[in-house]
């Protein structure tokens, strides 16, 4: 859209919001139609002039880590010309050289996880059609180290589950973290497991503190959780730092990592965690289609793990295989490199903008390599995150006592992004 298109979307929904105001605005207070007027004349954006994709209008929603760019157009295709299958189980079946099991069974090898091999670069073996009665812990070996699920949040908790479940454990994850395995862990408490959670400080530029993280194991250390990038922080480990760290971990402590947003990361040349889950026994890597590929509400992730973590998280796993649209999606969505490419750009944008307006307002903040990022508000917080929802800017507070001070902030578009910073910079003044 050229700044000229742009200029005149802005004026048309600028009169738009005058005509509803003052028409049906003989409610509107004295000083509602001064803020009114002020804006009109400052040509500042609000929430009322934004139309988000996927929420409803007049809603400027920054507090979810989605993709504010909307799902894969690509994906959203697929659905809509298959959806007048669904009165079959397996819809593949009409899908060149494809087929779709229903039953969530390690040893089929859908075109999905085809697609996602290929894409993730991991090597599988040849193909095997077979179908001779497999039950999860069978000897015959899953062709595949992928699990498809819907969302990898199930899967973290699968995992718990799998490896803190029986007779407790403990599990170490960093502080602040996503700890959503952490939070399981410690349900189990509740029911007479016993389960302890280990928390390890993040280092004092907000990164997981490994040296830390591997001090603090113990004989009884079951499982060890790194989000890669970091949720809330936004912070990234190399490889070699997450190699390292692998290397130095005994075989018998899982080692989860989380790349939920590894997307967003801006080197290109940065090399993911994938190879490390093919080569160590104990390492499992979480993907979801919930972020770069905007489809959370599909819900779709998957794993990347040896069999002996597959058959564990598959023998808690009911037959939770997603739905056929949802794994259809999910294979378009991976190779719409145009959306993924606008999607990244878009959360790049977002975070130089956001940069470039702290800096100005002298504010702290956390440079992220995910869709979101961390601003050091200060002890008002609350009254801000408040200030804001009442302009209908959505935010979140999240990273519990050690980042008390500050608000998450999930990548918009331009004009959301114009809209947050517009409202944010008075709203902290609160
Ligand atoms: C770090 C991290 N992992 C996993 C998830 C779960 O995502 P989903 O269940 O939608 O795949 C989220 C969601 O925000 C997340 O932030």
């Amino acid at each position: 859209m050229s700044p000229d298109s742009i200029w005149k979307e802005q004026q048309v929904s600028r009169r738009g919001f005058m005509k509803s105001a003052f028409v049906g605005g003989a409610a509107l207070s004295l000083s509602g139609r001064l803020a009114l007027a002020e804006q009109m004349v400052s040509g500042r954006l609000s929430a009322e002039d934004i139309h988000g994709a996927g929420v409803r209008p007049g809603v400027v929603r920054l507090s979810s880590n989605e993709n504010p760019m909307g799902p894969s157009p690509q994906a959203l295709r697929i659905v809509a010309d298959k959806m007048f299958d669904v009165n079959r189980y397996s819809i593949y079946t009409n899908y060149p050289d494809g087929y779709f099991s229903g039953l969530g069974d390690p040893d089929t090898r859908t075109p999905l996880v085809e697609t996602l091999a290929e894409h993730d670069g991991v090597e599988l073996s040849p193909k095997t059609r077979s179908s001779s009665s497999r039950s999860f812990g069978s000897s015959s070996p899953p062709p595949t180290p992928y699990i498809v699920s819907s969302g990898s949040g199930p899967l973290l908790y699968l995992l718990a589950l799998a490896y803190l479940s029986q007779g407790g454990g403990e599990v170490i994850e960093a502080d602040a973290g996503y700890n959503s395995v952490s939070r399981k862990a410690e349900s189990f408490n509740e029911v007479g497991i016993p389960t302890k959670v280990i928390s390890v400080p993040l280092t004092a530029d907000y990164r997981h503190d490994l040296p830390a993280m591997r001090a603090a194991m113990t004989p009884n250390t079951s499982m060890v959780v790194i989000t890669n990038p970091n949720n809330p922080t936004g912070t990234l480990l190399s490889y070699e730092e997450l190699e390292q760290f692998v290397n130095s971990v005994p075989k018998s402590v899982i080692i989860v990592i989380d790349e939920a947003y590894i997307h967003f990361a801006r080197d290109l040349n940065y090399k993911r965690a994938i190879p490390l889950a093919l080569a160590n026994e104990n390492v499992v890597v979480l993907r979801t289609f919930s972020k770069v590929y905007g489809l959370p509400a599909m819900r779709l992730g998957y794993s990347v793990s040896s069999k002996a973590i597959q058959q564990r998280i598959l023998f808690y796993a009911a037959d939770s295989i997603p739905g056929v649209l949802t794994q259809m999606a999910g294979m378009e969505a991976v190779t719409d490199y145009n959306h993924v490419r606008k999607s990244q750009q878009a959360v790049w944008d977002f975070q130089d903008t956001c940069y470039a307006a702290f800096e100005r307002m002298g504010l702290e903040y956390i440079p992220s390599s995910g869709n979101f990022l961390q601003v050091r508000v200060g002890k008002n917080r609350d009254a801000i995150d408040d200030a804001l929802d009442e302009r209908n800017v959505q935010v979140s507070s999240r990273g519990g006592d050690r980042m008390a001070e500050w608000l998450r902030i999930s990548a918009g578009t331009a004009r959301e992004t114009e809209v947050f910073l517009n409202e944010f910079e008075s709203a902290i003044k609160v």
